[in-house]
């Protein structure tokens, strides 16, 4: 029988998830079905627990579900633990198991795809919401020189430097001191087109700015290219992201170039 695994947002019409793991279910020849599920504001766990009484194996969540995918999951992984939220779910007898892969995408994409090593780096990290949260501690993991999370609302920044303890270092929007190899975009501001107010001095030479939006040239990539940083978008941790989700489920590790390379081209 055909093992069904899902994806669970809202919206969710336009994700490129079931396109995704059908490229690897094909490339691996594993077999399975992956379909988007649009759940109610209000009823996603009504609606996952259907498709788990269906006979789903396992789902991805996305927006804006992964906080409460996270308390409803029986039990966590503990890089699901620190980011407060689930992005990949497991079912079998003992329950829902909960697992966070959106940090290891991006390390992934940034270190194997974008042969960008984080060891000894200076990062910054724009937002302090739960995509930034996610992907503190694979970030800590590579061991970079400095983590600074800058937010508009400084609390919230602070907040999550609490959390994190030793190696994170908070502060606002307007007031980042120095210059970073690496400046990540976590904020919400792309999503509305807009460019959180930044200093051009953020950008050490020969830096890379990382967008973790991907499908349009956002403004915080445009003014990061005039200052002379390279730039990436966000589809190849969306594509890593998937991969390691991939691998929770069926134990087998696609390969993820011809998949993004497809995606970049459609
Ligand atoms: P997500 O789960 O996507 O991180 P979130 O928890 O709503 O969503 O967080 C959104 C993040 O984007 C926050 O860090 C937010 O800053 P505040 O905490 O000050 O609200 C940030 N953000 C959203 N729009 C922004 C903008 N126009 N400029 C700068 N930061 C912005």
């Amino acid at each position: 029988m055909t093992d069904r695994y899902a994806v669970f947002g809202h919206p969710i019409a336009h994700s490129k998830s079931p396109r995704i793991h059908a490229a690897f279910a094909r490339q691996t020849g594993q077999d399975l079905s992956y379909e988007a599920i649009l759940a109610p504001k209000d009823g996603f766990a009504a609606s996952l627990a259907a498709f788990i009484a269906a006979g789903g194996r396992g789902a991805n969540v996305t927006l804006p579900f992964k906080e409460e995918a996270c308390r409803l999951a029986d039990r966590l992984s503990p890089r699901a633990q620190l980011a407060g939220a689930v992005n990949t779910l497991s079912f079998d007898a003992a329950g829902i198991a909960g697992d966070n892969t959106d940090g290891a995408g991006l390390v992934a994409d940034l270190t194997r795809n974008l042969k960008y090593p984080l060891a000894g780096q200076r990062i910054l990290l724009l937002g302090a919401g739960g995509a930034a949260r996610g992907v503190i501690g694979p970030l800590l993991e590579q061991r970079p020189a400095a983590l600074v999370v800058a937010n508009r609302t400084v609390a919230r920044a602070d907040a999550l430097a609490a959390l994190f303890g030793n190696g994170v270092t908070a502060c606002g929007l307007d007031g980042i001191e120095g210059a970073f190899d690496l400046v990540i975009n976590a904020t919400a501001a792309s999503l509305t087109g807009e460019l959180p107010p930044l200093e051009p001095a953020i950008f050490a030479p020969g830096g890379l700015a990382y967008d973790m939006m991907y499908g349009r040239d956002t403004p915080f990539l445009v003014f990061a290219r005039q200052h002379g940083a390279a730039t990436a978008d966000g589809l190849g941790m969306l594509v890593e992201q998937a991969a390691e989700a991939f691998f929770l489920w069926r134990g087998v590790r696609p390969d993820t170039a011809p998949v993004i390379a497809q995606l970049r081209a459609a």
